[in-house]
This record gives C-alpha cells, structure tokens and sequence, in this order.
C-alpha cells in the first residue's frame, strides 16, 4: 500500500461500526497502523480482519469508553503493539434525543459521559505521549449540532458543542509540541446511530412515517440533495492525519452537504 500516513500508528474509538470503521479502513488504506477500539468486542475484531484480509495493518482492542482504567489500558496497549502512538481518532458515541424539559439526568449524564467524557479521557492519556515525542494529532468527531440547533437533541448538542469548544481550548494549549488538534462536524450520514436517533424521535412523535420516510425528508433540505456518505467523513480524517493538514488545529469542519450553510 501507498498512502499519505506512512506508517503512522493511530487509535481509533469506535471503530466497530459506521463512521469509526470506515475511517479505520481509510487510514489503513492511506497506509496507517490502526489501532482499532470498540466497546463491542465482535465488530471490532471485523473491522481489524477487514483490514488485513486487504494488506493493511490494524490490531484490535476492546474498550468501554466510560472506564478511564481501559482507556489507559487501550492507550499503553497500543503504545506497546505499535511502538508509539501518532494520532488518535475519538470518534467512539452514542445516540440519545430528547428536548431539555423531557431527558431525565441519567440519559443526560451516560451521553455526556461516552460521548464527551471519554474523547477528553482518550485525548488526555496520549497528550503525554505527543509531548514527549513533540508531535502528535488528534482529531474529535463532532456534529453539525454544534454549530446549528437542532430540534430535540440536548444532551448529545452538549456533547458535541462542548468537543467543538475543546478542540479550539488544546489546539491552543499543545501548539508548542507540534499536537494538532480537529473536529470533524458531520451532517446526518446514515448509520446505526443515526437511524436509532430517528427510531426514537419518530416514537416520541408517536409518528407512523418510517424512518427511511423521515431519513429521505431530511436527504431534501441538504443543498447537495442527499445524505452524506461514511467516505465523505472518512476522506476528511485521513486529510486531517496526513501531511496536507500539517498548518491546521484548532478547526472545527462541516462535512456536511452546505447544511450549515444555509
Ligand atoms: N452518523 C452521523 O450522521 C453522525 C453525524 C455527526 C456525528 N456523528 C458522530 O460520529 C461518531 C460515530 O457515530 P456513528 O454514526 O458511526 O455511530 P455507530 O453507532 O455506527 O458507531 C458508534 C460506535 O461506537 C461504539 N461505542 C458506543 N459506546 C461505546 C463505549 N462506551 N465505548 C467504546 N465504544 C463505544 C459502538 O459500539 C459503535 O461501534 C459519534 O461520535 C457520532 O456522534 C455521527
């Protein structure tokens, strides 16, 4: 393989599924060592044999991202199987709706905690690493939400509003060591994720539209006319992980279709 990661050894949470596992292989196809992680120990195995059943390097790890002792765990494991750590994908996050008034505090706190909470973790045991060997990159999966409103999702808006905000505060802080650090704000791509955010608004609604019906509705208000794509996001993380985004932190992207646009 030939790629722009040359051999970079980068963690990527979340990788069983959806976003993660489509930016695990594209690391792994741009010529990464991805170190695969996911809460869920089958799929993540899956998504580590698909990379080498194609010639790639990744190794798996199971991680619960509301334990700070697996993520630092995952993170010395990783260190170990690839002799370093280069980046960090903290894309690992769960689906959850509800206005302000109607999400009780549990579902609020188990949002913030996997979807907020163990980015920071994550970042926050390999900065060490990065300012040891004076470089490394991180990249947070973020959302749209964090830059538009958008109806009945507070919780995961205040995960993904707060990812956007410490993307700016440590790309500030970890300038000096040559640590990158950006988010990524996808528009709706449809995963596992996305069609159980639409499952349970709908049900809420006590609506009898499907979800695929309410997925197409949302595909017409996009400018480009259609849902993104798991590539259209994994594209933009390899970007981020090469050499060609080497004068860039701090930056919170729409990969969005011109949503946020408009
Ligand atoms: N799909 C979209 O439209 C969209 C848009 C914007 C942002 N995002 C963000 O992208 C990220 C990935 O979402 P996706 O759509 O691929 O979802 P997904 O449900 O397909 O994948 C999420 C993965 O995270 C894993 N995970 C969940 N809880 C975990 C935990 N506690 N510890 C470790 N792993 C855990 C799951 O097992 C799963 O493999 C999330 O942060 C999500 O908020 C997605």
């Amino acid at each position: 393989m030939t790629g722009r990661l040359n051999k970079k050894s980068i963690i990527v949470t979340g990788a069983g599924s959806g976003l993660g596992r489509a930016s695990a292989i594209k690391l792994a196809e741009e010529d990464a060592q991805v170190f695969c992680v996911d809460v869920n120990p089958e799929t993540v195995k899956e998504t580590s044999d698909i990379i080498t059943s194609r010639g790639g390097v990744a190794s798996h790890h199971q991680a619960d991202m509301c334990s700070e002792t697996e993520i630092i765990a995952m993170v010395t494991e990783a260190e170990k199987t690839y002799n370093g750590i280069d980046g960090l994908l903290a894309n690992a996050g769960i689906a959850g709706t509800g206005a302000a008034h109607e999400t009780s505090l549990e579902d609020w706190d188990r949002l913030i905690k996997v979807s907020l909470t163990g980015k920071w973790l994550c970042a926050k045991h390999v900065i060490p690493h990065f300012i040891a060997q004076k470089s490394g990159n991180i990249v947070f999966q973020s959302s749209i939400c964090a830059l538009n409103g958008f109806p009945k999702l507070v919780a995961y808006t205040a995960a993904k509003g707060a990812i956007a905000a410490i993307t700016r505060q440590m790309a500030s802080d970890y300038g000096e060591y040559n640590i990158r650090i950006n988010a990524i704000a996808p528009g709706t791509i449809e995963t596992e994720l996305v069609r159980e955010t639409y499952k349970q608004r709908l049900e809420a609604a006590k609506s009898d539209i499907t979800v695929d019906e309410s997925l197409s509705q949302t595909a017409s208000r996009y400018p480009l006319r259609r849902l993104g794509q798991e590539m259209d996001v994994s594209n933009m993380s390899a970007f981020l992980f090469s050499e060609d985004s080497n004068w860039m932190t701090g930056a919170v992207i729409p990969v969005d279709g011109g949503y946020t646009a408009r």
